[in-house]
């Protein structure tokens, strides 16, 4: 039904997106105001919330299937303690053939539910040498390259301005915070500015040249899209990456999915543990 309704490549009718509101609100009583989009291999943190509700993208109007592997594709509520979260297990991808407006799609209806925090997770290739593969890292900021905008086209001004600023587009309180809590946990955590591209096929060494010089530390195909639509709502951001592998060429060594989906399946125990201490205080910062 949702490939019918909603056909990669396509534009959504704004339609879609009361649908899919209220297709959630009738599912729960949770009103989460904050959410967590889960990368590749990522994707355990939604199980540590209590009185889950769980629906599958698949049963949500418009909401884009995950066709991505390590990514599960579903939509969960819940509670961390007295928060209540939501967590986007998989998302959608550009070089799925998805258009940006469907990458953005779920970070769309959040925001329509009430979430004014995200924080969004990605598997990344490490540019910058002193980067650790299973590390985790900051996203101070980002250098969009995948030659589209959700933001394109007519601009809903109830949503956002259409010039909207990104100049704290990874919110500088929300960093602080998160540093704070790494340090409490002695979870190394630096931070990094994250170059978009498009994808699917990983960098060329000569590409990993370039984005080192225009001043990229770590590289993905996900995550821009996404922040951009959330301060386009007024969201606050925050990113973290999982370095999977350093990216091509820095070491002699091909880049294989497999590895990425294991290193980040390692990683996921430190990011879980992360992430249930911090999401508590990004509330609180978010007041
Ligand atoms: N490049 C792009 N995206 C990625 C990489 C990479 O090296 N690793 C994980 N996602």
């Amino acid at each position: 039904m949702n490939d019918e309704a909603n056909p990669v490549g396509q534009a959504l009718p704004p339609a879609f997106f009361d649908q899919a509101l209220a297709f959630i609100q009738g599912r729960t009583t949770l009103r989460p105001s904050i959410a967590v989009v889960l990368g590749s291999g990522l994707g355990a943190f939604a199980d540590v919330l209590s009185e889950q509700v769980e629906i599958p993208y698949s049963e949500i109007p418009g909401w884009p299937g995950s066709t991505a592997v390590g990514h599960a594709g579903k939509l969960v509520l819940g509670r961390l303690g007295e928060l209540e979260v939501a967590v986007m297990a998989g998302r959608a991808h550009l070089y799925e053939g998805y258009s940006p407006a469907q990458v953005t799609y779920g970070v769309r209806v959040l925001g329509r539910l009430g979430v004014r925090s995200m924080v969004l997770t990605n598997a990344a290739g490490g540019i910058d040498r002193s980067l650790q593969r299973g590390g985790l890292v900051l996203i101070s900021d980002h250098i969009d390259l995948q030659g589209s905008n959700p933001l394109a086209g007519p601009n809903d001004e109830a949503l956002g301005p259409r010039f909207p600023d990104m100049s704290d587009a990874y919110s500088r309180a929300f960093r602080e915070k998160a540093q704070q809590v790494a340090a409490d946990l002695c979870i190394p955590l630096s931070e990094g500015v994250y170059a978009a591209m498009l994808g699917p096929n990983y960098e060329t060494p000569a590409e990993i040249r370039f984005l080192r010089t225009i001043g990229a530390d770590i590289v993905g195909m996900s995550t821009a899209a996404e922040a951009i639509v959330a301060n386009h709502m007024g969201m606050r951001v925050l990113g973290i990456s999982c370095v999977t592998n350093m990216a091509a060429g820095i070491l002699p060594q091909k880049i294989d999915h497999q590895e990425v989906l294991q290193t980040a399946g390692m990683a996921r125990d430190t990011l879980l543990k992360f992430l249930k201490a911090l999401l508590p205080k990004l509330a609180e910062a978010e007041g």
